[in-house]
């Protein structure tokens, strides 16, 4: 399975940061790595991000509303994140459960509706510290695998983002034992539910993976990718993370 290296760039980005997607797409022009290759800007640079792309890598979107168009103000829908030129969505982001009361049914939408415009989803999962030091970090991920993936999902090229609260953005990540439990659970859980199609959908990791730590991270079994926040801001940080794909993923 192809892996997916996927950059969130969460609410940080105006036209003056689009060099930094310039010089990503050019690095991986040279070396073609053996990876899917995505950045989420904001999505008012969507369509000048697909530009700096050159072709070179995705585009994608950090969320979308569930309906194709109507009285909804502010909110922007798949539709017309493909049509500004994304080819990926990101759904069900734990900052948006939090924030914005996203539940299990309204991420399993717009998850739907990523795929209803044509494009990929990327469905986030995962736990807090709270549910972790409970010992109920399994159960939370399968809940909400139960509760926000659809039967989509197994169409090539979809992915679900692993990504414990506790993680992103603190520079704390799980063991590369606790991330290789908590991936094989998810595989488990996805083929249980679709058999063996469930085999084809990429688990990423995502939670202050960074240079440093990128090349154990996604050497560890069942690890698809990265979700990355923080290190994908910066051109030399991604390219160096992008550079520790294992060769055997
Ligand atoms: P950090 O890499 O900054 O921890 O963010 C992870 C994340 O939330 C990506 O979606």
């Amino acid at each position: 399975m192809r892996p997916l290296i996927a950059g969130n760039w969460k609410m940080h980005g105006t036209g003056p940061q689009l060099p930094e997607i310039a010089a990503i797409a050019a690095r991986v022009r040279v070396t073609a790595p053996t990876a899917d290759i995505l950045i989420c800007p904001p999505s008012t640079l969507i369509t000048r991000a697909v530009q700096a792309a050159a072709g070179q890598i995705a585009i994608g979107g950090q969320n979308c509303a569930s309906e194709v168009s109507g009285a909804f103000t502010g909110d922007v829908s798949a539709e017309m994140l493909k049509e500004a030129g994304a080819a990926w969505v990101i759904v069900g982001h734990s900052e948006r459960r939090q924030h914005h009361g996203e539940t299990d049914a309204m991420v399993g939408a717009k998850a739907k509706a990523v795929w209803r415009a044509g494009l990929l989803a990327i469905i986030c999962i995962g736990e807090t510290d709270a549910q972790r030091r409970a010992g109920n970090a399994l159960t939370v991920c399968a809940d909400q695998i139960a509760g926000s993936v659809p039967d989509g999902i197994t169409a090539v090229g979809n992915a679900i983002g692993y990504e414990p609260l506790w993680a992103i953005g603190t520079g704390h990540t799980p063991s590369l034992e606790e991330i290789g439990h908590m991936h094989s659970h998810i595989r488990q859980c996805l083929v249980a539910r679709w058999g063996s199609q469930g085999r084809e959908v990429r688990i990423l990791y995502g939670g202050s993976v960074n240079p440093t730590n990128a090349r154990a991270v996604l050497a560890v079994p069942e690890v698809g990718g990265a979700l990355v926040g923080g290190a994908s801001l910066k051109a030399t940080d991604f390219e160096a993370i992008i550079n520790k794909i294992p060769a055997h993923v």
